[in-house]
């Protein structure tokens, strides 16, 4: 593997911290040890997430190309366009941030509060447009290229969740280097990693850092996006091209890619009742927030695989917490009795 030859340009603190969550598993009947990676702490930048972990292998791009407006999209509460949107800010550069209508959430104050709030203090030009969910390319993104463009600024593309960025995979390979190196230190291997997966792009990468032990197979995705084949087939296409970057030296199949469809409804941003139990349950145990359009679905999925006792006893699961808390905001009402 080859990571090395691409440039990285650090935003996050260093090596993210492995935490035991002692008291949820053993609330779960303590066959099986749970841990945390939290790359929801992993920068000073507005909270950082796993968009500045991808964002480390864009901006030297960026910079080499002379680029002095960062263009983004997703939806009105996403945390990638808050993540490039404090990125621009923290390099000097200016933002243009396309936020669609992903989400049919009737809070009041949705596009005020949490991440889309973040973003504008953060000085980014938010654009709110009314197009429904989709992963792929837009119209509305290509508007805001040109606009710059017209303006006489060089825009630097970045697509939603970086997944269709030709090096947005990078980063969860070296987020796979990373728990590699802490292993030793903690003297085991993790016999399964579990992440939420929407864009794809951060499953992509760690199903290639992982192929490099043979663990590509026990990288658990938990689909978020309600979409989940759309989803599927991003992480695979996403892994086989970052394979080639990275000269995995093997082909990347369908095999390698584990999406698990159970937990992501009722729809991308929609929280369902296990989803917010969840959300609870692990806050209360360990004392760790998540989110009811992401994390809270993979955390969900993490606790119904335990109790349903799909992890062998005695293993010990790495749930990769991604982010996503400033989104809790938009969700108020949700909580409004804890
Ligand atoms: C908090 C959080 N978790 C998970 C994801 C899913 O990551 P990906 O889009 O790379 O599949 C995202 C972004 O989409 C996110 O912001």
């Amino acid at each position: 593997m080859n990571l090395e030859r691409f440039p990285r340009h650090a935003l996050t603190f260093g090596p993210t911290p492995i935490q035991p969550l002692r008291r949820l598993s053993a609330h779960l009947g303590g066959k099986v040890e749970l841990y945390a990676k939290r790359e929801d702490c992993n920068s000073g930048l507005a909270f950082g997430g796993n968009k500045i972990r991808k964002l480390e292998y864009l901006v030297p791009e960026a910079l080499a190309q002379g680029c002095d407006t960062l263009v983004s999209i997703g939806g009105i509460q996403s945390n990638q366009t808050r993540q490039v949107a404090a990125v621009a800010a923290y390099l000097g550069m200016k933002c243009v941030l396309v936020q669609e209508n992903w989400v049919d959430y009737p809070d009041a104050v949705y596009d005020r509060v949490g991440n889309i709030e973040m973003s504008r203090i953060l000085g980014a030009d938010v654009r709110l447009d009314t197009s429904g969910f989709d992963i792929g390319i837009r119209p509305s993104w290509e508007q805001a290229l040109q606009d710059v463009r017209a303006a006489g600024g060089r825009p630097y593309p970045i697509p939603a969740g970086c997944s269709e960025h030709p090096l947005g995979g990078l980063g969860f390979v070296a987020f796979a280097e990373e728990v590699r190196s802490q292993e030793v230190g903690l003297g085991f291997t993790f016999d399964f990693i579990v992440v939420c997966s929407v864009t794809g792009s951060t499953q992509a990468g760690m199903v290639v850092g992982f192929a490099g032990d043979g663990r590509s197979d026990r990288v658990i995705g938990i689909d978020a996006s309600a979409k989940p084949d759309a989803t599927k087939a991003q992480i695979l296409r996403v892994a086989r091209h970052t394979a080639g970057l990275v000269e995995l030296g093997r082909e990347i199949t369908d095999r390698d890619v584990v999406l698990d469809t159970r937990f992501g409804g009722p729809a991308y941003g929609l929280p369902n009742e296990g989803t917010l139990e969840a959300i609870r349950l692990c806050a209360r145990q360990e004392g760790m927030l998540t989110d009811p359009v992401y994390e809270g679905k993979s955390m969900h999925g993490m606790i119904e695989m335990v109790r349903r006792g799909e992890f062998p006893p005695g293993s010990r699961v790495l749930y990769a917490h991604l982010g996503g808390v400033p989104a809790l905001n938009a969700y108020s009402f949700l909580f409004r009795n804890g």
